[in-house]
């Protein structure tokens, strides 16, 4: 038995997207929503979280130390559990702190986390800095890796994938926004023990698809070792799309204001600036391009991240 707590709002529902579906003329597509989680707006965090806290309670850990950018969907749901459970809980966030807390660094301050700003190349180095003052100072810290992407986070996902087995809902295509890659290393582990025939495709948000394949591949066969049974997974065998890196981690382009505004549009289904909306950009061109038969049925898996609409600089979503 994993040590697990319980608390994301499961099963997430799967529903279909006949009206995108017919605008584009494409496949049947359908939606995971994990956007409903549960926790503090939800978001795919919650189900790593409940891996990652059942092992910082093990450690007698009273303080909760992560990482992340600004509008970390992350570092907001840590923080948000961090409140539930009554412990201490540092953000080391990369980027402007701006003039307004807006979206998911709002919320931060509202679970009373404490934030430590860094800048991108010393995100690392300020992590273990800060992790060992609060070492020193008795706090009894426990750190989780950027996006909680290392084994015990990835666990999350490959239960996830279980969950969807058990929804019968019959897909050939799972394409999700994959970034620190404990999502799709879950996923490709609860795939791989199902014995799914399925394709799993990540569409990379801020890396090179190569070194992103590598890093899935290496926590899904450690996740796998967690579970005591050595799968081994090669970088080659994992689908990633680094076609849609535009300009860069957060900086939104007309293809993401396209598919933020027609799943909006089409569905009522609410994409994020950052992920959801760069993966939902790149589902669109692909199905445009004719990368899906039209009897395919897809299934998008949403990650969640919408508060990040409610931060100041995304209000260009609106010209
Ligand atoms: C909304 C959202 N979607 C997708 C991702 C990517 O998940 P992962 O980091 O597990 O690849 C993240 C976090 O990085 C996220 O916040």
């Amino acid at each position: 038995m994993i040590p697990r707590i319980r608390i994301a709002h499961l099963p997430t529902p799967v529903e279909s997207l006949p009206r995108l579906s017919t605008a584009l003329g494409g496949p049947r597509l359908l939606v995971k929503r994990d956007d409903l989680t549960g926790l503090a707006l939800g978001g795919n965090k919650t189900r790593k979280l409940e891996f990652s806290l059942a092992e910082a309670q093990a450690h007698g850990a009273r303080t909760l130390v992560t990482t992340g950018a600004a509008q970390s969907n992350h570092c907001r749901q840590t923080a948000a559990l961090a409140a539930r459970l009554g412990l201490d809980c540092i953000l080391v966030l990369s980027g402007d702190p701006g003039e307004l807390a807006s979206g998911n660094l709002l919320l931060d301050g509202l679970f009373g986390s404490e934030i430590v700003w860094t800048e991108r190349p010393q995100r690392d180095e300020t992590l273990q800095a800060v992790f060992k003052t609060a070492w020193e100072g008795g706090r009894r810290p426990y750190l989780i890796p950027l996006g909680a992407s290392n084994a015990i986070g990835a666990l999350g996902y490959a239960f996830a994938f279980d969950e969807l087995i058990e929804q019968a809902v019959a897909v050939d295509w799972i394409v999700l926004a994959s970034s620190s890659g404990g999502t799709q290393a879950g996923l490709a582990l609860g795939a791989r023990r199902a014995g799914w025939q399925g394709k799993i495709l990540g569409i990379s948000i801020d890396e090179e698809a190569e070194e992103l394949q590598q890093t899935i591949a290496s926590i899904a066969s450690q996740a796998s070792e967690r579970l005591g049974e050595r799968i081994r997974f090669e970088a080659s065998e994992i689908l990633v799309n680094d076609s849609y890196l535009g300009k860069g981690y957060g900086v939104m382009g007309q293809l993401e204001v396209e598919a933020i505004r027609l799943f909006a549009r089409m569905e009522g289904l609410l994409l994020d600036p950052v992920y959801t909306g760069r993966a939902g950009a790149g589902l669109i061109d692909l199905i445009r391009k004719g990368f899906f038969t039209k009897e395919d049925r897809v299934l998008f898996w949403h990650t969640g991240g919408q508060p990040a609409l409610f931060a100041e600089r995304y209000e260009p979503l609106l010209r």
